[in-house]
């Protein structure tokens, strides 16, 4: 029997716990278990970073909701990107990266993997034929995208970036954590892994930070797992109980979050204010025919560029009220942030660097006409 999407995030790897009959995977706050005889582990639980039951009970609803075979989740959505480097490259190896991505992505391979040789090249991967002019046949072991990516809302075409990197026997890895598994799933398109900061929709809260990888194949899966497990950077059983609390209305909020974004980018798009709006549902995004053929809807996620520059975006950033200054993205409160200077100043000088002129919005699922006033005012 296959389910439905909001049966899946509802019930996939929580079954009842058999002893008592709890509907809700309990928090399995142990360190250690009891083993019935040297070499005899009861089920198989010997150590908590090793294996844990409301861990378990997120990693195996994970990979269901992205239509995986392996899903393991880790302390933030950063230690699941080193996991998965260093799962599959070695130093001399080459990664291509968005030339348009979130900023400690890019310093996790600018300031730290290219210091133990892994190289890389950013380029536009909205552009197929971009990406194919950077790969180096025998080196690049993983074509690493995120669709839409933040803060710019670029798309990548999933199915042909796939295509590419399987003729070079690279990885397609996709950071899928704006869309969510709700609007995108990537490994249906051909992706070998995806990447997620369950700390944003997937949690849904903004009150726990993690991490998700989900492998298309079982070798990958245990590659990972392996090294989930020797590098140690695994959440612990509250968080992963906190996470699969947010996930079973991961599609209601979603549509929500959907709902109120098409709100207010018709609402911007209208403002004398603002000099664009940078949307995937708006037909005249370069990237709309291709979101149409690998997304549900089109996220929650907008960035605007100010008519008066930077100072002006900055002063959107600080005078809006409903829409908290703050980083961060994907749960129920709406928030504003100034890019540049914010979530990715790091990408500053690179050619990751974003424009000074961009606010990104995470809108949240609050009463639309509330966050529409808010806006009113701040552009005022
Ligand atoms: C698209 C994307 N990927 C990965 C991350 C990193 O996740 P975390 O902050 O959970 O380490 C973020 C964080 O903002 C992000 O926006």
């Amino acid at each position: 029997m296959t389910f439905g999407f909001e049966t899946l995030a509802i019930h996939a790897g929580q079954e009842p716990e058999p002893r008592t009959g709890a509907v809700v995977p309990p928090i399995y706050q142990t360190s250690t278990y009891a083993q019935d005889a040297v070499g005899a582990p009861r089920l198989g639980y010997e150590y908590s970073r090793t294996q844990n039951p409301t861990r378990d009970a997120l990693q195996e609803c994970l990979a269901a909701l992205e239509g995986g075979r392996m899903g393991l989740t880790f302390a933030s959505g950063l230690a699941a990107e080193d996991a998965l480097l260093r799962t599959v490259c070695r130093p001399g190896d080459h990664v291509v990266i968005p030339d348009d991505a979130y900023g400690g992505t890019f310093r996790l391979f600018a300031k730290v993997a290219q210091r133990w040789g892994l190289d890389w090249t950013a380029a536009k991967i909205s552009d197929v034929d971009a990406v194919r002019a950077v790969v180096r046949p025998g080196q690049t072991k993983i074509i690493w995208v995120e669709t839409p990516t933040n803060p710019l809302l670029g798309i990548a075409d999933l199915a042909a970036l796939a295509t590419l990197a399987h003729e070079h026997d690279a990885f397609l890895a996709v950071d899928n954590t704006f869309a969510s598994p709700y609007l995108q799933q990537p490994l249906v398109h051909g992706a070998d892994v995806a990447i997620h900061s369950t700390t944003k929709y997937i949690g849904g809260h903004s009150d726990v930070v993690g991490g998700a990888l989900v492998a298309a194949d079982e070798g990958l899966g245990q590659e990972l797992a392996f090294h989930q497990n020797a590098m140690g950077a695994v959440n612990g059983p509250f968080d992963a109980w906190l996470t699969l609390r947010g996930v079973k209305t991961l599609g209601v909020r979603m549509d929500r979050h959907c709902d109120n974004a098409e709100r207010i980018v018709e609402f911007l798009s209208a403002h004398r204010r603002v000099a664009q709006v940078l949307y995937p549902g708006l037909p005249e995004h370069p990237g709309h025919e291709t979101a149409v053929k690998q997304m549900r809807r089109f996220g929650g996620m907008i960035s605007f560029r100010a008519t008066g520059g930077e100072a002006h975006a900055i002063e959107i950033c600080n005078k809006a009220e409903l829409f908290v200054l703050g980083e961060s993205l994907g749960g129920v409160e709406s928030l504003i942030e100034h890019p540049c200077r914010m979530t990715h100043a790091s990408a500053a000088g690179s050619p990751l660097e974003v424009p000074a002129d961009l606010g990104r919005l995470s809108v949240g699922i609050e009463t639309v006409d509330d966050l529409i006033t808010d806006l009113d005012h701040a552009l005022a």
